[in-house]
């Protein structure tokens, strides 16, 4: 029911079937409001949770979406398997292919090693975040939750702050963005914007108070320690002040603005406690989204038939 048998990438995705992850995902989320959040769409499907990195949100919403739907889940963690024995990442897919399972959700460090695996086995293979390459059911989730606030993502401005170089989030949600029609601002420390970030048709601003006038949303990203190296930004303190989103800067704007973060969250550095837990915050619901939107991903790539969604 998707052009594509894989969900790797949101780079030259297609608008409709992006539009059919979303309406597919409302129509979920109204199953999740339910006393009993189950339907049977997946029944006698099998679906493999490979985890090579660590994960709170996606982990947990992917086996949520993976029961609501009915299917068998199955998860892995590289941590507790054969591949500390020296198994190499093909021979584990291969043998986890040869128990016949249907599907794969994969996260790993390396950028590119979902696609690695779809050439090495025929099940469907579903990116859960590789490397600092893309994570494109988090972009499906964040747009949800956008049309979900705002109606429409057409003409939508969205500002992303922060470390744009080593971050999945900010490449996968700028390209479905674009293609859904919103305008995209990234901003943060010169050195962790990529040089090539106009040509993806983004505008670039290194002046948060200039991109909170402008935007409708803010996604605001993690400085993520653990994929910088050595350290890329001088201190804290002065990320603090010139990219955080605190409570001073946003009083100083006399403007609603909606706050997003993909999580985890660092409070106190790139976002204050007291604006992720406020009102103008949509965090807790781009988690619940995450559960209906990964629910429509599985069950338009697992053939899931639509009278099977909405029965209860
Ligand atoms: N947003 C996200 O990918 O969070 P986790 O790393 O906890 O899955």
């Amino acid at each position: 029911m998707l052009s594509q048998k894989h969900f790797l990438s949101l780079k030259g995705y297609i608008k409709e079937d992006i539009d059919k992850i979303l309406e597919t995902a409302f129509q979920f989320r109204e199953v999740l409001d339910r006393p009993i959040k189950k339907v049977p769409s997946l029944q006698g499907v099998t679906i493999v949770n490979l985890f090579f990195e660590n994960s709170t949100r996606t982990r947990i919403s992917f086996e949520l979406a993976q029961k609501r739907l009915s299917a068998d889940t199955v998860n892995f963690s590289a941590s507790s398997s054969s591949l500390k024995k020296g198994e190499s990442f093909k021979d584990t897919a291969q043998n986890i292919m040869a128990m016949k399972i249907d599907a794969v959700v994969m996260r790993h460090p390396t950028p590119g090693s979902p696609k690695l695996l779809a050439e090495f086995i025929d099940a469907t293979i579903i990116n859960a975040g590789d490397g600092t390459h893309e994570h494109p059911t988090q972009a499906i989730l964040d747009m949800m939750s956008l049309k979900e606030k705002f109606g429409n993502l057409r003409g939508l401005k969205v500002g992303i702050i922060g470390d744009i170089s080593h971050s999945r989030v900010a490449r996968s949600n700028i390209y479905g963005l674009l293609i859904m029609g919103a305008e995209v601002t990234v901003c943060g420390p010169p050195n962790l914007i990529p040089r090539y970030i106009n040509d993806l048709g983004v505008k670039v601003n290194f002046n948060l108070n200039e991109v909170i006038e402008w935007a409708d949303a803010l996604n605001i990203l993690r400085i993520q320690k653990e994929r910088m190296g050595r350290s890329l930004v001088p201190s804290v303190r002065e990320y603090r002040s010139a990219f955080g989103i605190t409570l001073d800067r946003l009083k100083s704007h006399k403007k609603e603005i909606v706050i997003m973060h993909p999580g985890p969250m660092n409070r106190g550095v790139e976002i204050d406690g007291a604006i992720a837990d406020s009102d103008q915050a949509i965090i807790l619901n781009q988690v619940l989204n995450g559960v209906a939107s990964r629910m429509a991903i599985l069950f338009l790539l697992c053939g899931g038939q639509p009278t099977e969604m909405v029965e209860k």
